[in-house]
């Protein structure tokens, strides 16, 4: 049986959602009716479209083309040589073509000028939006094909998957490739100080793909925004592959550009120069005692320098992330989350908690999280609340004062949570300090 009762599950309360639609116009209604949000059972998630799966040979066809430019234009595609342009022209037509809105953001670097291709798919909450990019420019050494063709060229045939599918998804999907990454992130730096602080809050995160068809491969996630995190391990999962987290270099790649300015960033590694373990030889195949890429950074990073099933499962890996995080399963501002279960509070006794259960959303809790309080009780003196974030950090919301004889703890407290991860099991917790009177939880939420 359920520990929680019939009627609200200790489970996240919103408004139903058969559709984004459907949503997006219920929200409207509440906000412009004030009428409170309703107490009936919570409605379930509305489940993303399943992602295509995203056909290796085209990512290849992408790389092949890459191979050819840099041959064609001195073996190379870096910054500032015909052989970046020439990349950027073969992104853009591609995207041009599938209906994108793109964009090229000229830069200078090192006396020459740089370029950033940015793709907009129209449509969705572009308060919302999701964004993928990768680094187009090779170094100077090599044709970059799996650094960073691997990437580039994931992240344009999912693009075009999207537009193949006609997506519309409940937010706005913007697509990147940099120029100058291997210079110092250059590109896509200029890119996000180029954005007024409005634009870039409204980035709801960040995805980079830099590396992603190492020969040697590793499965490599970015521990950082946890909800991205996920959904790649999600991913990885349902294929029975296992993933480690990304250790050869937090900041080596364009995501930092993001990070650093605060949006939520995630991304897939398959490694570069540093060796596989015997562990990860176990776990993944390959070679142990060799690296990821023994062609990093070298001549030899050319269209043989890619594992095709690595390549194909981090292409399909892109897919299934941006279906999933575009589709608005992630709960608008001023959503709530409510236990109405009832807890007894012993009196005198141990503390006892209620659980509100926050999932879907992105990044950490608003500094000034809401939580509404009802506690019935005969002399709220004798109580002592906190709230506790999932990682067990807890907030002192009320102590205890015995001469406050008066009934009852029903009230709204703000707590600057901002250093909490949104998701997960946050608790109130409740303990009655002093004999005679007692009471009970009756219901609480949080506003986030
Ligand atoms: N961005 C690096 C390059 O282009 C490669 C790299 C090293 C990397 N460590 C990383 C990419 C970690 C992503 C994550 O040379
Ligand atoms: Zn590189
Ligand atoms: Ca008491």
């Amino acid at each position: 049986m359920s520990p929680y009762g019939i009627r609200s599950p200790h489970m996240k309360l919103s408004v139903p959602r058969c559709s984004a639609v459907a949503a997006a116009f219920a929200l409207a209604g509440l906000l412009a009716s004030g009428a409170p949000t309703a107490s009936a059972a919570p409605a379930a998630p509305v489940s993303a479209l399943a992602a295509p799966d995203i056909p290796l040979a085209n990512v290849k066809a992408h790389l092949n083309r890459l191979q050819t430019i840099a041959t064609e234009n001195g073996g190379n595609r870096a910054h500032g040589r015909a052989g970046y342009k020439a990349s950027v022209d073969y992104v853009k037509a591609q995207l041009d073509a599938a209906g994108f809105t793109t964009a090229v953001q000229q830069f200078s670097y090192n006396g020459t000028t740089g370029y950033n291709l940015i793709a907009d798919w129209p449509g969705g909450d572009v308060n919302r939006t999701v964004m993928a990019g990768a680094h187009l420019d090779s170094v100077s050494s090599g044709a970059g094909i799996n650094d960073n063709g691997s990437g580039s060229a994931a992240v344009l045939e999912a693009a075009l998957a999207v537009s193949r599918a006609q997506l519309q998804p409940a937010k706005h999907l913007r697509f990147g490739w940099w120029g100058a990454e291997e210079l110092g992130l250059v590109g896509s730096k200029h890119y996000v100080n180029s954005l007024p602080s409005t634009e870039r809050s409204k980035l709801s995160g960040y995805l980079n793909f830099d590396m992603i068809g190492s020969p040697n491969p590793g499965y490599f996630v970015y521990d950082d925004d946890p909800v991205i995190e996920q959904t790649f391990k999600d991913y990885f999962a349902g294929l029975g592959v296992p993933t480690e987290i990304e250790t050869e270099g937090d900041g080596r790649s364009d995501h930092a550009s993001f990070k650093n300015v605060g949006i939520p960033v995630g991304g897939l590694f398959t490694g570069a120069s540093r060796t596989k373990t015997s562990a990860q030889a176990q776990k993944w195949g390959g070679t142990a005692g060799q690296a990821f890429d023994r062609c990093y950074h070298s001549s030899c990073d050319s269209l043989s320098n890619i594992n095709d099933t690595a390549l194909d499962r981090n292409s399909d890996a892109i897919a299934h992330a941006l279906w999933t995080l575009s589709a608005g399963t992630t709960e608008p501002p001023g959503e709530l989350y409510e236990n109405t279960t009832d807890v007894a509070i012993p009196d005198a006794g141990a503390a006892v908690t209620s659980t509100v259960s926050v999932t879907g959303r992105t990044g950490n809790a608003p500094a000034a999280l809401k939580v509404g309080v009802d506690i019935k009780h005969t002399w709220r003196g004798d109580v002592v609340v906190d709230l506790i974030a999932p990682d067990g950090t807890a907030y002192r919301l009320k102590n205890s004062s015995g001469s406050d004889s008066a009934d009852n703890v029903i009230t709204t407290y703000t707590v600057d949570a901002s250093s909490e991860a949104a998701n997960g099991d946050w608790k109130l917790r409740v303990q009655d300090v002093a004999r005679y009177d007692t009471g009970y939880i009756d219901s609480w939420k949080l506003t986030f």
